[in-house]
């Protein structure tokens, strides 16, 4: 059961005023100027609904109004499901705590609210991030794969501990780092096992979306890029145990499965080595809505998709498509621009909700 966005007021969010801010139960547009508040709205959602923001090293601080005196943020929202149940959802966030209402009653957890941020600088760093893509899909699959996020958290801790081992070397430290090879090993293989899995899961949705949305001609394809060439335990093992030298002389464990990456291929071409700005981010794009079809293929239901300003790069023909993409597909979408040519082409969507942001007041 997914959740859609119906109302939203927050006081003392960010520039925000306490309006209340109306959705649709498909697509919303946000806009108005640089610096008008379009963003805090998608952020708003974000940290009422997943109780962190898109936005790294920020918290409580940072969302705090900056004029006045204030010391208390409050959420208030209406989320509805699939029967159109209604789902009243508060918050109120302060110095030393966060308390969520469900309903009017205190919660220690809040029903899961699915989410997806599309961010524009995120096609920039997936293209040039090795880190950035790990984790990227990392979040994403484990997003729709628990099994996954609990092998990684399980593999990412003995990783660190072997680490601190091979850095500090205390005495028998041979034998402590052995044990954790059998560790790494067997939380290794399913998780290389379920990235291929889920790599050939998205990869039909990846092609498709990338000819629907962006260009008939082109192909575009994600293969992991991994040196472990058999799904088997003993393989990374005496992996582990042919680099004990090497990883000793570095202080750190230099290769296992935390090292693997992914490559999209753009006409079997690396896109990261030969696709223009425009064409990366198609490719990122089509990877993301792709997850999405995916997401509904597994949960019979979609995320609330968040969209800041993705226009820049792409020319009018490719917003074209992208828009009759949006305006085909069942989900909830949240999209924002400041870019007057690109609104134009939202404004062409028969039905769409408009919401103008002007200096944080919400003008419906
Ligand atoms: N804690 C805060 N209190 C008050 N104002 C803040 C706070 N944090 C950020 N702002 C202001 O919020 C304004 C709007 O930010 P936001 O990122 O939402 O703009 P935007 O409409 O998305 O603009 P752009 O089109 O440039 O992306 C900025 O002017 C910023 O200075
Ligand atoms: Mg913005």
């Amino acid at each position: 059961m997914t959740f859609k966005v119906d109302k939203l007021q927050v006081t003392n969010f960010r520039n925000l005023q306490p309006d209340i801010i109306q959705f649709s139960s498909g697509i919303n547009c946000i806009l108005g100027e640089n610096g008008n508040g379009k963003t805090n709205i998608l952020e708003a959602i974000h940290v009422l609904a997943t109780k962190k923001s898109f936005r790294k090293n920020t918290g409580f601080p940072q969302y705090l109004g900056i004029d006045g005196e204030k010391t208390e943020i409050l959420f208030s929202s209406v989320f509805k499901n699939e029967e159109e149940t209604q789902m009243s959802l508060s918050a109120k966030i302060n110095q030393d705590a966060s308390l969520f209402f469900v309903n009017g009653k205190p919660v220690k957890r809040t029903p899961e609210i699915k989410l997806l941020f599309i961010n524009p600088f995120d096609s920039y760093q997936f293209h040039n991030t090795a880190a950035f893509r790990r984790s990227f899909i990392d979040t994403y699959l484990g997003m729709l794969n628990p099994e996954y996020k609990k092998n990684l958290s399980k593999y990412n801790s003995a990783l660190r501990q072997r680490n601190t081992l091979l850095k500090k070397k205390p005495s028998h430290f041979r034998e402590m780092v052995k044990s954790f090879n059998q560790q790494l090993a067997q939380y290794g293989i399913p998780i290389t096992k379920e990235r291929l899995n889920f790599l050939e899961e998205i990869r039909p949705f990846c092609g498709e979306t990338f000819k629907t949305i962006f260009s008939e001609e082109h192909d575009l394809q994600i293969v992991l890029d991994t040196r472990v060439t058999q799904l088997d335990e003993k393989f990374l093992l005496n992996m582990l145990e042919e680099r004990r030298q090497k990883d000793e002389d570095a202080g750190h464990t230099t290769y296992c499965i935390h090292k693997d990456d992914y490559t999209l291929l753009f006409d079997g071409l690396n896109s990261f080595d030969y696709c223009s700005l425009g064409q990366q981010k198609m490719s990122y794009l089509s990877l993301l809505f792709a997850y999405i079809e995916l997401f509904r293929y597994k949960y019979k239901s979609f995320p609330i998709v968040l969209i800041d300003d993705v226009s820049g790069e792409l020319d009018r023909y490719r917003w074209k498509r992208l828009v009759d993409y949006l305006e085909t597909r069942k989900f909830q979408v949240l999209i924002t621009t400041a870019n007057e040519k690109f609104k134009e082409e939202l404004d062409r969507i028969e039905g769409a909700n408009r919401i103008h942001v002007d200096a944080g007041s919400i003008i419906q």
